[in-house]
């Protein structure tokens, strides 16, 4: 398996294809983000875009998005992806805190938990200014990150425990994910060890760091970074959000001041 690590010291994101091999049965979170782009009305950018899994198929949809995403293997994949289906879609290497693009948009949006991998303070302020810098006046700024759930904080952080199989872009064979969690009770960040095992032998070991945003923190953040909250939703058929919701995801704008 080959090395590639963010910023956040996550590894999981090595490979475009065995990352869509291990997400091709996603949420409902396509028809939610198709219907927001369609809204918004005008350009949008999709942050941490990765391989394109939502970037390509709002773009098929006739909609003017740009892609960002500082894993090069998940944008070497969304670009083959898009050349595929014919798509000329402005895919761009950059770090979500430090991004300068020219044009505003007027929806920005972070799906699939990827606000999880910033994990401090300052990294969210960074990437708070630069969302609001490219928003168009009016524009939306959306993200979907989980609502923590403390039963999955506890687990004893040796056991491991299956979660999933999925097919082996290259070889065909079966992919076997077993998950170590161990929760840093300071850093609010879970970090996580996926095992690999193709059929009986051991592939590798990959990390993934995702931090965890408690609802009435998640709210606070936002609104001190200058963002007013329009919508909170639990889940992507767009249902109230409450106790028992799996998913925060939020609709923004820039506050007027
Ligand atoms: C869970 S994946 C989501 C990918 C895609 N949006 C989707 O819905 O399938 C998280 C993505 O966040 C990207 N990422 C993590 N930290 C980042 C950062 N600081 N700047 C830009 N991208 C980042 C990773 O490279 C990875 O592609």
């Amino acid at each position: 398996m080959k090395a590639h690590t963010i910023p956040d010291g996550s590894q999981v994101y090595w490979d475009g294809l065995h990352y869509d091999a291990d997400n091709n049965s996603m949420p409902a979170d396509l028809p939610f983000y198709l219907a927001e782009a369609k809204k918004a009305g005008g350009p949008v950018l999709e942050a941490a875009c990765g391989t394109g899994r939502l970037t390509i198929p709002l773009a098929g949809a006739g909609i003017d998005i740009t892609g960002l995403d500082i894993s090069a293997p998940m944008l070497r994949a969304a670009r083959k992806k898009a050349g595929k289906k014919g798509l000329k879609i402005r895919f761009i290497r950059a770090d979500a805190r430090k991004f300068s693009l020219n044009g505003k948009f007027r929806l920005i949006f972070i799906p699939f938990n990827s606000m999880q991998h910033l994990h401090d303070r300052v990294s969210l302020e960074s990437f708070f200014s630069r969302v609001k810098k490219h928003l168009a006046p009016g524009g939306r700024f959306i993200l979907d990150v989980f609502n923590p759930d403390p039963r999955y904080l506890v687990r004893d952080n040796k056991e491991l425990v299956p979660i999933g199989y999925y097919q082996d872009p290259y070889s065909g064979g079966e992919v076997l994910v077993n998950e170590q969690y161990s929760y840093d009770r300071a850093a609010q960040v879970s970090r996580i060890a996926w095992h690999y095992k193709l059929g009986k032998k051991r592939l590798g070991v990959k990390r993934l760091n995702m931090r965890c945003f408690y609802p009435q923190e998640l709210d606070a953040l936002l609104h001190y970074n200058g963002f007013t909250s329009l919508r909170k939703y639990g889940g992507f058929r767009r249902e109230p959000f409450s106790p028992d919701s799996p998913k925060q995801i939020v609709i923004c704008r820039k506050t007027f001041r």
